[in-house]
Parts: C-alpha cells; structure tokens; sequence
C-alpha cells in the first residue's frame, strides 16, 4: 500500500518564480519553505492504493489525454489546520472540467472524490501565520498540461514524493 496522487508539474520558470515566492514568505509567515522540485497542484489525492489499483492507476494516467492551458497564479492563502501558506488564483475552466473529468473515471474505480476542490500550491508549511497581504509579489503563468502519478512518503522534514507515471504531452495546437 502507498500513499498516491495525482498532480501538475510546473515547468521550470513557474517552479523558479513559486520557489522565489516561497522563499519570500517563509520568513514572513514563520515556516519553511517546500523545495522547489516538490511544488505542485494535486488533482486528486487518492490515499492509501494497493499493488492492484496501483496498476490501474498507472494504466489511467499513462492513457489520458491532458489539455493544455495556462493558470495564472496570484493570491495566497492559509490553512490555518495542517499550517500551509498557498499560491492560487481562479481557476481556468479547461482545468476545472479536467479535475471533473478525472474524478469521474476515479469515482467508476472505487475512489472517493473530495468534498470541495481548493486549487492551490503549497509553499510554505508550518507556517505560524498567513502572509500580511493575500497577493503574490509577481503573480505567476503556469503552462499545465500534464498529469504526474506520485508516491507520498511522509517525513519529518516534509513529504517525500516519487513519480510512477505520467500522461502524455498535451498537443501543441491545444493550447489556448
Ligand atoms: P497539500 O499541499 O495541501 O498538503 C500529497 O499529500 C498531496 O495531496 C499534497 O499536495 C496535499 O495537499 C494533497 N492532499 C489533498 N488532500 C489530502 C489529504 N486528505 N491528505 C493528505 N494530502 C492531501
């Protein structure tokens, strides 16, 4: 059994302009910033999956067709529970249809979708507070377009995470 889910990527300049931010606010808000290889946006964190579902799990993500698109990241937020400080901003619609598109071949497989979506990227865990003023210092352009299968391994210096699969590139001529 291992813990999976399933998450966007982002290329280097977002990841570079999100670890900048994160670097920025940990101090600020009294936590440490995540390293810059493990940002992400999960689409679907899936909990604890045996060998059998794993291998469907493999098998779905490798067979998806993503679309391509951009998500302009500009606003933090906090969660005061688990203590994360997050980049977000509104989500585009060919990534909320993709999130419901996913979760409704994961729901035909046995898996529980989540009461409410928040999109975010996680930036700063152990936060004490949230960041004074809600906005990104430069708001960030994310070019999604592909889905990662990874393994979380819980840690006391935060998750470590392992990639099992991934989707194709999404189509050129599909983007925006
Ligand atoms: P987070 O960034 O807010 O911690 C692996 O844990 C990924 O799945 C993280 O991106 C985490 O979000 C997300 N996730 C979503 N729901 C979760 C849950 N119930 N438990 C743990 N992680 C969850």
């Amino acid at each position: 059994m291992s813990r999976l889910f399933l998450a966007l990527w982002p290329d280097a300049d977002s990841r570079r302009a999100l670890a900048a931010e994160a670097a920025r606010l940990a101090p600020v808000c009294g936590g440490a910033p995540l390293p810059a290889d493990n940002l992400h946006i999960t689409l679907a964190f899936l909990g604890r999956v045996d060998d059998a579902r794993q291998a469907t799990l493999r098998h779905l993500t490798a067979d998806w067709s993503p679309p391509a698109g951009e998500w302009r990241l500009d606003r933090l937020g906090h969660f005061p529970g688990p203590r994360i400080v997050w980049a977000g901003g509104d989500i585009p619609a060919a990534l909320m249809q993709w999130h419901d598109a996913l979760w409704r071949t994961l729901a035909a497989h046995g898996f529980t979708p989540p009461r409410k979506f928040i999109p975010h990227v996680s930036l700063v865990r152990g936060a004490e507070r949230p960041a004074p003023d809600y906005r990104l210092e430069h708001p960030v352009r994310w070019p999604f377009g592909r889905l990662t299968l990874v393994v979380s391994t819980p840690g006391e210096a935060g998750s470590r995470y392992r990639t099992l699969g991934r989707s194709r590139a999404p189509m050129a001529h599909d983007r925006d």
